[in-house]
C-alpha cells in the first residue's frame, strides 16, 4: 500500500445542523470504470454544499496513485477533497491507496495488504461524525473484486448506504446498467436515482438508449449530463436534481426500486 500521510484538505465550513437524512451517506456506483463517478460525486458535493450542507467525499479504495515530492496523490481523492467543504483527514477520505492503476484486489495482493471492510467503515464513521452528508465513490464497476470474497458492492452494504448509479452512455451501457441495477437489487440496496452521462459524443442513438433505460430503471433520473471537452463539477452540479435526490435520501425505502 502506498504510504498515506494524514493531511487535511478543503475549506472549513461554519457548520449547519444535520438536515435529517435517513442516511448520512450516499454511494456513487458506476456502470464501469471511467464513466464519470468522480465528476458526479464532486458535482453532488458542490450541489449539497450550495444547499447549506456540510459535506465530505470518500474514496475507500483507490488504485493509480502517483508520488509527488514524497507524498502519494490520487486524482479522485484530490478532486473529492477539493469539492468538500469540511476538513477531513486524508486517511479517512482514502483508507486504501495503491500505486499501480490495476484491479484493487491485485494491487492489494502485490502490496501485501488485505482490504478490510472494518477499516473502511471506521474511516466512513469518522467522516460522518463531522458532516451532514458523505458522498462515497465506488471503485470501478459494482462487482469489482476487493480480495477474498469481498467486492465493491460490499461497501454500500456494510455502510448501509443508498446508491446513485452513474451510467456512462456508450455502446454496451444498456447491459451494464441493467446488470448493475440487478446486482443492487440482489443485495437489497436502495437505488436512490441514476445519472445519464454522455461520455461518448459520437454514440449512435443516444436518445433511444436513454429512453430504453428510463423505461427499465424505476428509480428517478437525476440528471442527463452532456459531453463536454473539459467538464467542470461545479457546472455539472447545476444539471443535477439535488432536491429530488435529497427527497429520496430522506424517504429511504427498504427495497431497491
Ligand atoms: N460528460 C462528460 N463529458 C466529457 N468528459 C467526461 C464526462 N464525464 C466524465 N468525463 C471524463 O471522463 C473521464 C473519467 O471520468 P471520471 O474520472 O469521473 O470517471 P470515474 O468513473 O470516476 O473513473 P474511475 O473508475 O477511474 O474512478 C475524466 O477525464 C472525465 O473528465
Ligand atoms: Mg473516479
Amino acid at each position: 500500500m502506498a504510504a498515506r500521510p494524514v493531511v487535511t484538505r478543503g475549506v472549513a465550513s461554519k457548520g449547519v445542523a444535520s438536515k435529517g437524512f435517513a442516511s448520512k451517506g450516499l454511494f456513487i456506483a458506476g456502470t464501469d470504470t471511467g464513466v464519470g463517478k468522480t465528476l458526479i460525486a464532486c458535482a453532488m458535493l458542490h450541489g449539497f454544499a450550495a444547499r447549506g450542507l456540510r459535506v465530505a467525499g470518500m474514496k475507500p479504495v483507490a488504485a493509480g496513485a502517483v508520488r509527488r515530492r514524497g507524498v502519494w496523490h490520487h486524482d479522485d481523492v484530490m478532486q473529492l477533497c477539493a469539492a468538500a467543504n469540511v476538513d477531513a483527514a486524508l486517511a479517512s477520505v482514502n483508507p486504501y491507496c495503491f500505486a499501480p492503476a490495476i484491479a484493487p484486489h491485485i494491487a492489494a495482493q502485490e502490496a501485501g495488504t488485505t482490504i478490510r471492510m472494518a477499516v473502511i467503515q471506521k474511516s466512513y464513521l469518522r467522516l460522518e461524525r463531522n458532516t451532514d452528508l458523505v458522498v462515497v465513490e465506488g471503485v470501478g464497476g459494482l462487482l469489482v473484486p476487493l480480495g477474498g470474497r469481498l467486492n465493491a458492492v460490499d461497501i454500500p452494504v456494510r455502510l448501509d448506504l443508498p446508491v446513485v448509479l452513474v451510467v456512462g452512455l456508450r455502446l454496451g451501457c444498456l447491459n451494464h446498467a441493467l446488470l448493475t441495477v440487478a446486482a443492487l437489487q440482489a443485495r437489497g440496496l436502495h437505488l436512490a436515482g441514476w445519472i445519464a452521462n454522455r461520455i461518448d459524443p459520437a454514440m449512435a442513438r443516444a436518445t433511444e438508449n436513454l429512453q430504453a433505460l428510463r423505461a427499465r430503471i424505476k428509480a428517478p433520473l437525476l440528471g442527463t449530463i452532456p459531453y463536454a471537452q473539459n467538464p467542470q463539477s461545479r457546472r455539472v452540479a447545476r444539471m443535477l436534481d439535488i432536491e429530488r435526490l435529497q427527497q429520496q435520501l430522506q424517504r429511504r425505502p427498504d427495497t431497491c426500486d
